[in-house]
């Protein structure tokens, strides 16, 4: 049987990178999917093309650094007849030197990275209670080492990992398991995202052949290696998980 049959799931940051990659895959599990991120187009696309192939697909377009999206979201998940997942996948990056990094960019990369989680988790965790339900947060290994001129990005992905493990004791009674997972440096838009925001504009390709080699396996995370730990974390497979910060990371953190 299908690993994810019969359960709901939540997926953010639907049509980034990782997420189009966990949309299919959890699609392809069984699983009815949820998606939201902030472009309304690229969602309508995303579903068409899930729909098409047959599976169960609903799209919320929503900031959810915003209270206000994340309530419209809570309002479409209550459709449902519960939510088994929350694959909490979005993000931005900032690549900023801390002295340069402004207030409102500090506060921007924190709502969006770490207050939506909370917003989250509180708007859907009524809706999971009882269900033998896993919350998946996608954390950062910039969240566990350290790199140049990425303070805030470091700081929320850090707070997401231990807010993880605090939530997983709050919500253990109400059958709701949550872990974290801490990538490397995925090819996804993302680490050019970082590359374009570095000071004196350094060469994207230097800069990305740099990171496959910060790599103990030398290359770069493919997004489906992240969405494959993400299915074993959302499935009933990892049953006595939970709280745990586990790395995909090509052995980045062991340098
Ligand atoms: N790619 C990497 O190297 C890497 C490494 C470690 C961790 N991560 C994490 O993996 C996750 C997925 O990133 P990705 O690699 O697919 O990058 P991506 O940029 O392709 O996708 C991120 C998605 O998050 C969405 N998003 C951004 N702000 C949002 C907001 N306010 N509300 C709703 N959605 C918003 C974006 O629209 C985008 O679709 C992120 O949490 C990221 O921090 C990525």
């Amino acid at each position: 049987m299908a690993r994810l049959q019969g359960k709901t799931a939540v997926i953010t940051g639907a049509t980034g990178g990782q997420g189009r990659i966990a949309c299919m895959r959890f699609a392809e599990e069984g699983a009815t999917v949820i998606g939201t991120d902030l472009d309304a187009a690229a969602g309508a696309d995303l579903t068409t093309e899930l729909q098409e192939k047959g599976f169960a697909m609903t799209y919320v377009a929503a900031d959810l650094a915003d209270p206000e999206g994340v309530e419209r979201l809570a309002v479409a998940a209550r459709e449902f007849d519960g939510i088994d997942i929350l694959y909490a996948n979005h993000g931005i990056i900032l690549g900023k030197p801390l002295l340069e990094t402004s207030i409102e960019e500090w506060d921007h990369v924190q709502d969006v990275n770490i207050k939506s989680v909370f917003l989250l988790t509180k708007a859907l965790a009524p809706l999971m209670e009882g269900r033998a339900a896993s919350i998946v947060n996608v954390s950062s290994v910039g969240g566990l080492t350290v790199f140049p001129n990425l303070s805030a990005y470091g700081a929320a992905k850090a707070g997401l990992a231990m807010f993880s493990k605090c939530a997983a004791v709050d919500l253990a009674q109400r059958g709701i398991r949550v872990n974290a997972i801490c990538p490397g440096v995925i090819d996804t838009a993302m680490p050019r995202n970082f590359v374009a925001t570095l000071p004196d504009n350094p060469d994207e390709d230097e800069v990305m052949k740099g990171f496959a080699q910060g790599h103990v396996l030398g290359r770069l995370g493919r997004p489906e290696e992240v969405v494959n730990l993400a299915l074993f974390l959302a499935s009933d497979e990892s049953s006595f998980m939970t709280g745990s910060v586990l790395t995909v990371d090509g052995g980045w953190s062991l340098q």
